[in-house]
């Protein structure tokens, strides 16, 4: 994961990190990245973990990365519970969100750092986060406005945990905005400039191409996008059968094939608006 992110600060394009589902998305993106010769990150959050079982969903990932020829870095995406960020630690994910916003930050940062020395052990690293992203996603989260801290709390919480990427409340949420957004880019600025680290954008889905531009070019290294994918797969999935009941026809494999060319078209748009096309190494 800091590989991927270090170089993607350094040469200000973002990274795409989609939340995969399962066996099909996972397959789709990776194609689109390697179409792309992109760099990409795969997350899962715990809900997807909890669904196949650590094991089951590792086994899966490995299996479908054995032949790519771009970096891909396994992301565990906003995990509350230390007893799956040690799971996902021990199994091979290469990089963890402990998010422990609803604690307060001395604890946060208190069980963050213990976090982050147990992942080195692995060589993995750590995304941290002081204050919620609006909207629940995959059932964690909350409805409710971020309380967001102050610039001097996050840069100490960020120096003294050694993380090596933040998720900043920035006006960001999960799920599809219900107004345009009004986001404080210049606190993506202020953190970058005060500790070097990447950002991580939450809540990419609905952000306008500008923002996104102007987002990585302050420093959102990574930019993660889960809403855009389940509605392509699900809706692609709705077409399909919609027209299947309609002529009583039932082939999975049409179900299949419109599904994933429909994650490909949206993980490739992602990846080339955030610069991410031929940065593969
Ligand atoms: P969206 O669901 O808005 O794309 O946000 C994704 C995200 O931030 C995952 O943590």
């Amino acid at each position: 994961m800091k590989d991927l992110l270090d170089r993607a600060l350094a040469e200000r394009y973002g990274v795409a990190a989609f939340n995969i589902v399962n066996d099909l998305t996972i397959e789709a993106v990776l194609a689109a990245a390697v179409a792309e010769h992109a760099p990409v990150i795969l997350q899962t959050s715990v809900k997807t973990v909890r669904m196949y079982g650590r094991l089951q969903l590792y086994g899966i990932v490995r299996a479908l990365v054995r032949d790519v020829g771009v970096p891909v870095t396994l992301h565990l995406d906003h995990c509350p519970d230390r007893a799956v960020i040690s799971d996902c630690l021990r199994g091979g994910w290469n990089s963890v969100l402990f998010d422990a916003h609803e604690l307060d930050v001395a604890e946060n940062l208190r069980q963050t750092t213990e976090v982050v020395a147990e992942a080195r052990r692995t060589g993995a690293h750590v995304e941290g986060e002081i204050e919620g992203i609006q909207g629940v996603e995959d059932d964690v989260g909350s409805d409710d406005a971020a309380v967001v801290q102050s610039l001097e709390v996050a840069v100490d919480f960020i120096r003294r945990t050694g993380v090596d990427c933040f998720a900043p409340a920035i006006g960001n949420a999960h799920g599809q905005y219900r107004q345009a957004p009004v986001l404080n880019a210049q606190r993506v600025s202020d953190l970058v400039a005060a500790t070097g680290i990447p950002m991580a954008l939450h809540g990419g889905t609905g952000l306008s191409d500008d923002q996104f531009t102007d987002l990585i070019a302050r420093g959102c290294a990574k930019v993660n996008i889960s809403t855009a994918l389940k509605e392509t797969y699900l809706k692609a999935g709705l077409e399909v059968l919609r027209d299947a009941g309609e002529r009583d026809r039932w082939d999975p494999p049409a179900l299949f094939r419109h599904q994933r060319a429909a994650v490909v078209d949206m993980a490739r748009h992602h990846i080339r608006l955030f610069g991410g096309s031929g940065r593969a190494w």
